[in-house]
């Protein structure tokens, strides 16, 4: 079903303004399939408007796990997720979808590029699924963020024809053809060689300083912890730290 809210973005009418565009409250997560198993132990958490956080910790430490629950694609097992200050733990599924699709960009470290279409297509699929109109809202844009990482020459090419580093920058201009609040990204470098991490850590870092979009990205990468400008520390399901 199309979306119904405008592709302007009108202000909310029961949502207070405000900058932390993502609050956690005690977020708990444990997994129930098997023997259970507690992963999140009590996050709180708050993301505001132009934050660029880096997400570390551990293999296992329950980093995804943590990313999935704010990007709405899992639920924690108690807390509160507030997003734009929306509580979101009384959504039904259509809700949080739809506030997922309105809020929301995701950078995967494989990128589900849609091997049947073209660039273009394939950016523009988020808001295809919208409806029409943000299709056409979203399409100089996204032409220009194409051009932004050199890919400017394949807006028409089929994904399959292009190398691993331009599709996992197809699939980072992909995460901003919404014009997302907040950007997550779970290792979005993870199978980059250096050179090509650099070009998307870029693209990542100008959008954040051009539209204040919220990134919270995790990493393993040591050296794309000097890219941002907060660094969250996840231990054992918990903050171990959290530096600006
Ligand atoms: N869908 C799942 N079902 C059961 N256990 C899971 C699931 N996803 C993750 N886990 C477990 O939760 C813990 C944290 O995993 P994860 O969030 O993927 O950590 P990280 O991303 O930091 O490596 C791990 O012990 C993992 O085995
Ligand atoms: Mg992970």
């Amino acid at each position: 079903m199309a979306d119904t809210t405008s592709p302007n973005r009108p202000h909310q009418a029961d949502v207070e303004a405000t900058d932390t565009i993502l609050r956690l409250e005690d977020i708990r997560k444990t997994y129930t399939n098997g023997v259970a198993e507690e992963v999140l132990f009590g996050i709180d958490l708050e993301v505001n408007t132009g934050d660029f956080a880096v997400l570390i910790g551990k293999s296992g430490s329950g980093k995804t796990t943590l990313l999935n629950i704010i990007g709405l694609l899992d639920t924690p097992t108690s807390g509160r997720l507030f997003l734009d200050g929306r509580e979101t733990s009384t959504l039904d599924e259509d809700e949080r979808a739809r506030l997922r699709r309105e809020y929301i960009g995701f950078i995967f470290q494989s990128h589900l590029l849609l091997p049947d279409f073209n660039v273009l297509e394939n950016v523009l699929m988020p808001c295809r699924i919208r409806g029409k109109a943000y299709e056409e809202a979203a399409h100089d844009r996204a032409v220009e963020m194409l051009q932004m990482v050199d890919l400017g020459e394949k807006i028409q090419a089929p994904v399959t024809k292009l190398s691993g580093g331009q599709q996992q920058r197809v699939a980072t201009v992909r995460a901003f053809a919404n014009a997302p609040t907040v950007v997550l990204a779970d290792e979005p470098t993870g199978s980059l060689d250096s050179k090509t991490s650099q070009a998307v850590m870029r693209l990542m870092r100008d959008i954040n300083q051009e539209t204040g979009t919220a990134f919270l990205m995790v990493t393993h990468d040591p050296e794309l912890t000097d890219y941002a400008d907060r660094v969250i520390e996840l231990r054992d399901g918990r903050v171990a730290s959290d530096t600006t």
